[in-house]
């Protein structure tokens, strides 16, 4: 099965062949340079970038896999199993871009287009072991999703049949760890950068809130950057050391919250599973905090590598391969979706 797929849902525009669940080539243009003097996305400049972009990405992941574009408007039969791409959630513009795109190579390749949730890309990017997606995940299991824009928790009893368990109720943990970046003077994006400066902080460290440790499944993480604003507005102008406490201090604080929430998860349904995916799910931190509090629960925390937990298009091939291999693939909506909630496409839908 040969599926070709675009991701253009935030500030990375790319594209990848997927072929039986091995990555032939894979090419990605990031935008967090042109981002960067803003400290976070800019949603125009997101958009026309993908624009700008989108067709050189694409040749690029074409080339790699050694397809070449038809010549005098010539159709492709079947070389593609499907197109897919990212339909949401994200910045509208954005993934307007990606789609006109999938569509456009639907048309030329004579492939059906598939609508992937990006979110469940991230789940599912989990899978990915030295490109090949070999790792299946086991389930029933608690998805963690931690990214820039999102921060939830699903029960997942199988591919394509989600439930949400819970949701953050203000700002993402991405989100927070990019405010926080930036109360701090530090780069964008703010959680490699808020995670490299933690790793030389001393023992001597302020004590922030642990959120919304209340039993439920929510969270919430604008209490913790206020805590951190106003530790920052007593004390002013901190130096290199000082700096790098606050960023241990809140790391713990966010790896710990969604530890205990992942653990629980677990406990509450019964889940021997914990997996992780999202920009977040690359804090090593949140690693160890997750795999220990998850083994208290008797779970076992699995994430995805590290490249992979950021935006890449692989996952979303794999999710647009996981629906064809289960039948179910083209009944679903290709329509974007900026607010698209996490769905179970398996769930009472029709085999096509
Ligand atoms: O999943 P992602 O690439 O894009 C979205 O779908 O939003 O996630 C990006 C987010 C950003 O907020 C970034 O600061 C955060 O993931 N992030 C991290 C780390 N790497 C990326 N947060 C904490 N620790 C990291 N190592
Ligand atoms: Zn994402």
């Amino acid at each position: 099965m040969l599926t070709l797929a675009i991701e253009t849902t935030c500030d990375e525009t790319a594209a990848c062949v997927l072929r039986d669940g091995r990555i032939v080539s894979e090419a990605v243009y990031s935008q967090i340079a042109l981002h960067r003097r803003y400290s976070g996305v800019v949603p125009e400049l997101a958009s026309r970038a993908h624009l700008e972009k989108i067709n050189h990405v694409l040749r690029a992941a074409l080339e790699g896999a050694g397809i070449g574009l038809p010549a005098g408007g010539k159709k492709f039969k079947k070389v593609f199993d499907a197109v897919a791409f990212s339909r949401g959630p994200g910045l509208p513009g954005a993934i307007l871009v990606g789609r006109v795109a999938a569509q456009t190579a639907a048309k030329v390749f004579g492939a059906p287009l598939i609508g992937v949730n990006h979110l469940e890309g991230h789940l599912l990017a989990c899978e990915f072991r030295k490109g090949r997606a070999d790792a299946r995940l086991k389930f029933p299991l608690a998805a963690l999703i931690v990214s820039g824009g999102h921060t939830e928790l699903w029960r997942a009893a199988g591919y394509g049949a989600y439930e949400l368990l819970g949701r953050t109720r203000d700002d993402a943990a991405g989100e927070a760890f990019d405010k926080v970046a930036r109360l701090l003077g530090l780069g964008y994006p703010g959680g490699p950068e808020v995670e490299r400066l933690a790793l030389k902080a001393g023992a001597k460290r302020p004590a922030f809130p642990r959120p919304f440790m209340d039993g439920g499944l929510d969270f919430s993480f604008s209490g913790l950057k206020t805590a951190v604003a106003y530790y920052l507005r007593d004390n002013p102008r901190p130096g290199a050391a000082a700096r790098a406490a606050v960023c241990a201090a809140f790391q713990e604080a966010v790896a710990d919250t969604l530890a205990a929430k992942a653990a629980l998860a677990c406990r509450k349904y019964g889940l021997r599973t914990a997996a992780a995916g999202g920009g977040v799910s690359a804090n090593s931190l949140l690693r160890a905090r997750m795999e220990r509090a998850c083994a208290e629960a008797g779970a076992r925390a699995v994430f995805s590598e590290k490249k992979y937990c950021t935006d890449n298009a692989a996952m979303i091939a794999l999710a647009a391969q996981r629906r064809l291999e289960s039948g179910r693939g083209l009944r679903h909506s290709a329509e974007v979706d900026p607010d698209l909630e996490i769905e179970s496409w398996k769930v009472g839908d029709a085999d096509s």
